[in-house]
C-alpha cells in the first residue's frame, strides 16, 4: 500500500535481549491522520506499525520532561517538536552520551543521583514557626527561569564536558536546579551550597560552551545559572 502524504523516520533501535549491535529502523507514517508532532507519530508507529518501539512520555505537552531525545541532530522535547516538511528522513536517536536502557529510553540513574547530591528542597537553620514562608515580589522574581526547568536532561547530554566527565561534572540541568535553591530567598543554606559545589570537577568542568542554553527546549540559560553560582562563589571566597 502507498501511503498518502507520507513522512520516513529513521529511529534509533536497541534493546538488550537482542544483544546485537544498535541499528536504524525505517519506518513510513501517513501524515494525513496522524497529529503534528514528532511525538503523535511515534505513538502512532507503537500503535499502528511496531509495538516494540519504546519511548517515554507521559503529559504531552512539554511539562513533564519524559519524552526528551535527539532529534535531527538536536536534543528536545519529542512532544513539542513539530514534524517537520519535505522529503528528507527525520532520524531520531536517543539522548546522546548516555547508556541506553532500550530504543529512545536513557539510563537518567546518574542525572538522578547527581539532583538528589544538592539536596534540592529549602533547607532551614531557624525554627520554622509558621508553614507559610513569604517572599518580596522582587525575591520571588529571582527564581525566574530557574523554577521552569523540567529536568529533562537535554541540556546536560548537549555539553562535551558532561560528555566526558558525566560521572562527577554535574552538569547544566544539575547546576541550573542547584542555584535555583541558592537563589531563594527562604534558603538559609547558601554558603554550604556554594562551598559544596566549589569543586574542580562538579562546578568548574563548564567551559562556557553555552550548547545548554542553545538546547534547552523551555528557552532556559543554565549557562547564565552556572556563571552565577561561579560569581557567588568568588564573592564569598
Ligand atoms: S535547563 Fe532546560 S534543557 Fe536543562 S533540564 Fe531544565 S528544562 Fe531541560
Ligand atoms: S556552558 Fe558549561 S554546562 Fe553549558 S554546554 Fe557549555 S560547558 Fe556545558
Ligand atoms: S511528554 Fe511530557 S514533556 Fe513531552
Amino acid at each position: 500500500m502507498t501511503l498518502q502524504n507520507k513522512k520516513v523516520f529513521e529511529i534509533y533501535r536497541w534493546s538488550p535481549e537482542s544483544g546485537g549491535k544498535p541499528y536504524m529502523k525505517r519506518y513510513e507514517v501517513s501524515l494525513s491522520d496522524c497529529g503534528p508532532m514528532v511525538l503523535d507519530a511515534l505513538i502512532k508507529i507503537k500503535n499502528e506499525v511496531d509495538s516494540t518501539l519504546s519511548f517515554r512520555r507521559s503529559c504531552r505537552e512539554g511539562i513533564c520532561g519524559s519524552c526528551a531525545m535527539n532529534i535531527e541532530g538536536t536534543n528536545t522535547l519529542a512532544c513539542i517538536k513539530k514534524i517537520p516538511d519535505g522529503n528528507e528522513p527525520l532520524k531520531i536517536y536517543p539522548l546522546p552520551h548516555m547508556y541506553v536502557v532500550r530504543d529512545l529510553v536513557p539510563d537518567l540513574t546518574n542525572f538522578y543521583a547527581q539532583y538528589k547530591s544538592i539536596e534540592p528542597w529549602i533547607k532551614k537553620k531557624t525554627k520554622v514557626v509558621d508553614s507559610e514562608q513569604l517572599q518580596s515580589t522582587s525575591q520571588r522574581s529571582l527564581l525566574d527561569g530557574l523554577y521552569e526547568c523540567i529536568l529533562c536532561a537535554c541540556c546536560s547530554t548537549s555539553c562535551p564536558s558532561y560528555w566526558w566527565n558525566g560521572d562527577r561534572y554535574l552538569g547544566p540541568a544539575v547546576l541550573l536546579q542547584a542555584y535555583r535553591w541558592i537563589a531563594d530567598s527562604r534558603d538559609e543554606y547558601t554558603k554550604e551550597r556554594l562551598r559544596s559545589l566549589n569543586d574542580a570537577f562538579k562546578l568548574y568542568r563548564c567551559h562556557t560552551i553555552m550548547n545548554c542554553s542553545k538546547t534547552c527546549p523551555k528557552n532556559l540559560n543554565p549557562g547564565k545559572a552556572i556563571a552565577e553560582i561561579k560569581k557567588r562563589i568568588s564573592l564569598f571566597s
